[in-house]
C-alpha cells in the first residue's frame, strides 16, 4: 500500500513509510496549502499542551507543556510570516477581517461623553486686574 501525506493529510504511525519525503517536489500551491495546515496544526498543539497542563496538578508537567505551548505560538507566528511571503494575495483578505472586527471593537467600546470644561471658581485665585496700591 502506497501512503501518500497530502492525500490523507495525516500521517499513520502504523506504516513505515508515512512521512517520507514525496518522490516529487511540491509546487507552489502545495507548498501554500501545507504551510496552511501546519499552522492549525500549532494551533491544534498549543490547545492539546494548554488542556492538558489545565488538567493535571502535576507543577512540572504544567511547566514544561505551557512553555512549549509558548513555543508553538512562536512557530505559529514562523509559519505566518512564511504564508505571508509565499501567498502575499491572502493579505488583503486578513487585512479585510481585521478591519472587521477591529469595527466590532470600536462599537463595543464604551461611548465616552466629552465633560463641559469647568467654570473658574470664585474660588480661584487669578490675576489681579489691578496692581495693589502702595501706601
Ligand atoms: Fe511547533
Amino acid at each position: 500500500m502506497s501512503y501518500d501525506i497530502y492525500k490523507s493529510g495525516m500521517p499513520e504511525f502504523s506504516i513505515a513509510f508515512s512521512g517520507n519525503k514525496s518522490d516529487r517536489k511540491l509546487t507552489h500551491q502545495e507548498l501554500v496549502r501545507a504551510i496552511r495546515f501546519m499552522i492549525a496544526a500549532e494551533y491544534e498543539a498549543i490547545q492539546l499542551y494548554e488542556q492538558l497542563a489545565e488538567s493535571t496538578d502535576n507543577t512540572l508537567a504544567q511547566k514544561v507543556l505551557i512553555e512549549i505551548s509558548h513555543e508553538e505560538k512562536e512557530h505559529a507566528g514562523e509559519f505566518q510570516r512564511l504564508l505571508r511571503e509565499l501567498a502575499p494575495g491572502d493579505e488583503s483578505f486578513y487585512k479585510e477581517g481585521m478591519e472587521e472586527t477591529e469595527e466590532k471593537i470600536e462599537k463595543m467600546k464604551p461611548k465616552v461623553i466629552p465633560s463641559k470644561p469647568a467654570k473658574a471658581s470664585a474660588k480661584t485665585p487669578g490675576k489681579p486686574k489691578t496692581k495693589p496700591q502702595k501706601k
